[in-house]
Parts: C-alpha cells; structure tokens; sequence
C-alpha cells in the first residue's frame, strides 16, 4: 500500500507517520508538508532512516504540485493545516487558504488519481461548546473561530466529494490531543516548557474551560481504524476518556514538573472562548478502538519527553516565536 500522509512534520502527523511505520511495515509512506512554523525538521529526521519513507516539500494550497505527490497513492490522510486558534483569530486568511482550498486540492487531486481511502482529519471544535452531553457524528456544526469553522467547511466539502462523486472519504474527529512533539504555543507544553524555565504561565479567563484530552498515539490508533475498517462517507470522533479544566490541569502540571503554583496568572480571555468540548466515540468502539492510554501515566510520558528534549522545543521557542508571544501576550494585555 501506497500510503500518502499530509502534515506528516507537525504534531498528530509525525506521530502517525511513526505509527504505522512500526504498525505496518509493508506501507510506502510518503510525507508530504510545507514546514511551516508549526513544524520541525527534527521530528522527521528519524524517519529518513526508513527505506518505506520519503518526504516531499510541498504546500497543499499549489494544486499542480499535490497532484504530482497524489499520484501512484492508494491512501491519503490529510493532517496538513494551520492548526493554532489563537493565531486564527489575528490571522484568519491563511486558515482559509490551507483548511479550505487546500483540503479541496487534496480532494480533487485524489479523486482524478483514483485514491482508494481518503481520511480528512477533523476535529471537535467543529460541533462548538457543549455545555451538557457529548458530541455525536450527527449533530449541528456550530464552530465558533475563524479556525473551527475552516474545518467545519473542510468536512462540508470533504462530505460533498462523497455524495456527489462517490469519493471513498472518512472524516475523523478528534478531542485534545497531548504528548510527544506538540508546538510549545499549545496549552500543554507551554505550560510544560514554560514551568521548566521558570516563565509565567498564561490562564485564559476564569480557567474554567473544560477540554477533553487523548494521548496522541490513541488518536493514531484511531485514525488507523478509521482508514481500514471505516466505511466511506462516514465521520468517527475520537474522543479520550478524561475531562479537565484548564486550572486543574495547570496546577497537575506545576505539581509534576515542581514548579510553583506562583507562576500560575489569569489573563485576559480568548475571544469567543468555547467552555467545553466532549465527544461520544462509541461508533469508532464499535469498530474495535479503544484508548490504551491514562490521563496520568500519558501525562507523565509527556512531561518526561519535553524534560529529555530540551533542544527540540527550544528551537521552535526561538525567535520566531518570541515575536509571537510578545505580541498576544504582551502586547494584548495578558502578561
Ligand atoms: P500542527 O500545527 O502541529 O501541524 C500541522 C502541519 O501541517 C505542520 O507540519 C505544517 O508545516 C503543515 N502545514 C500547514 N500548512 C500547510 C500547507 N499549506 N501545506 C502543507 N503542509 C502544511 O497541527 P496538529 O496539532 O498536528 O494537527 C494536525 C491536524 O489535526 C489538523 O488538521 C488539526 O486541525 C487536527 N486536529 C488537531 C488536534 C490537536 O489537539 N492538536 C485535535 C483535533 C484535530
Ligand atoms: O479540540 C481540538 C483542538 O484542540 C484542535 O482542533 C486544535 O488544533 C488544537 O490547537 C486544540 O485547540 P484548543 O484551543 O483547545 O487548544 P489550546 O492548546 O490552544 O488551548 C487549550 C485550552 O487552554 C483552551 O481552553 C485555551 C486554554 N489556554 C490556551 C493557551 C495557549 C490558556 O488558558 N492559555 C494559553 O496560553
């Protein structure tokens, strides 16, 4: 199998990347990525030891050179996006152009190749705040950012490729992953690596929020459920099984990382700040998905693995993201 993995340099990506090179070793797998600020080219250094990997610099948005890369691929799951909320806000355009249109390129581009499988990987932001309950596949979309709501068109689109051509597409929704390789502006590792330095850590609002996390490898075991035994035009989410409020989860982080709850300051909130996300994932279980991992022992493993690599995340803390940083926090008033 031929198997074709966008934004296989970020976060979800490179995980599944490493995922089925162990899980099946029979698979051509090529990634394909723009290397974004949101990647690094580290994450995929270990890959290139691998004779069923190849990587391929190419942006999802330039339609000739993802029908290049499409070509020949039996599979294609589309991780590649601009991923972050808080830069949608500021900065909504880009999130059109790759989330959208770029998701459309990928479409297109698979269906005249004559792909077998195409996995658009979605997200639960797209069914908004759910104050009471979980999510389910068939409810209203109700994204509230300029990011949700690209990814809510994406589906849109993702689910018109299916009706009105019969293109084998899955759409995957997923809850808040953590672990492994995550930018340092995701609330995790910021607070994470920001407890190693010593830096304060920024709380939106009252802290309150509530989001529903997953261990990385849990939601790529559940993506590989979804390509192989998912039936076309169908959505699965893929939720974690534990809830927690962003000052809970905080105070967790100083405890293992012995920091100092001093650190800790509530800052303005993010516009639009949805309360709380959680998702019913009983149709991927009943294709046999089960999370493997704890809150707590997956926590653990990834306090461990930002402690053991310093050098990864300091290089995607460097200047780029200084200027960032100063901007929505300094600039707009939270620290
Ligand atoms: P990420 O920001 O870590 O990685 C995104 C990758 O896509 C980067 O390597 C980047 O270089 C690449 N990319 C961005 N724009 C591109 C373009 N125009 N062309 C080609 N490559 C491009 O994101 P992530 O957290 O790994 O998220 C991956 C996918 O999973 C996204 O579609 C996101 O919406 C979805 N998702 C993420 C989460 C989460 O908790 N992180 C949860 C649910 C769904
Ligand atoms: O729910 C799935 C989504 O999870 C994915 O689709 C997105 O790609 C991914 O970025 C993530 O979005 P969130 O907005 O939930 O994640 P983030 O890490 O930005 O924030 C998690 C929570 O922490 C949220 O309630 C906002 C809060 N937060 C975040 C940051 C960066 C803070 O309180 N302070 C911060 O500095």
């Amino acid at each position: 199998m031929k198997l074709l993995i966008t934004g296989g340099a970020g976060f979800i990506g490179s995980n599944f990347t490493e995922y089925i090179l162990k899980n099946r070793p029979a698979y051509k797998v090529t990634v394909l990525d723009a290397m974004t600020y949101a990647s690094n080219p580290e994450t995929i250094k270990k890959f290139r030891l691998s004779r069923n990997f190849r990587f391929i610099k190419a942006d999802i948005r330039d339609f000739g050179r993802v029908k290049k890369a499409v070509n020949g691929a039996d599979l294609v799951v589309n991780f590649a996006a601009e991923s972050h909320v808080d830069r949608s806000i500021t900065g909504p355009s880009a999130f059109v152009e790759t989330n959208v249109l770029g998701c459309q390129n990928m479409l297109e581009a698979a269906r005249l190749s004559g792909v077998k499988k195409f996995v658009q990987i979605s997200t639960d932001e797209v069914y908004g705040s759910v104050e009471k309950g979980r999510s389910r596949e068939g409810d209203m979309l109700d994204p509230t950012s300029p990011y949700s709501s690209s990814k809510a068109a994406a589906d849109l689109v993702a689910v018109s490729y299916f009706k009105t051509y019969g293109f084998p597409v899955i759409i995957t929704r997923s809850s808040n992953n953590y672990g492994p390789y995550q930018h340092p502006e995701k609330f995790i590792p910021l607070f994470i690596t920001n407890s190693i330095q010593g830096e304060p850590l920024p709380l939106y609002g009252d802290g309150r929020n509530v989001r529903n996390w997953i261990y990385v490898e849990d939601n790529c075991s559940g993506i590989d459920t979804a390509l192989h035994k998912g039936v076309p035009g169908n959505i699965y989410n893929i939720g974690g099984d534990t809830e927690e409020s962003n000052i809970k989860l905080a105070r967790i982080i100083v405890r293992e990382t012995g920091s100092n709850e001093g650190l800790i300051r509530f800052v303005k909130d993010r516009p639009a700040h949805d309360r709380r996300y959680a998702l019913d994932s009983s149709k991927l279980k009943k294709l046999g998905w089960k999370p493997k991992f704890n809150f707590e022992d997956g926590l653990e493993l990834t306090i461990d693995w930002y402690r053991q690599n310093q050098a990864w995340w300091k290089r995607l803390k460097g200047r780029g993201f200084k200027a960032y940083y100063s901007r929505h926090y300094k600039k707009q008033g939270r620290l």
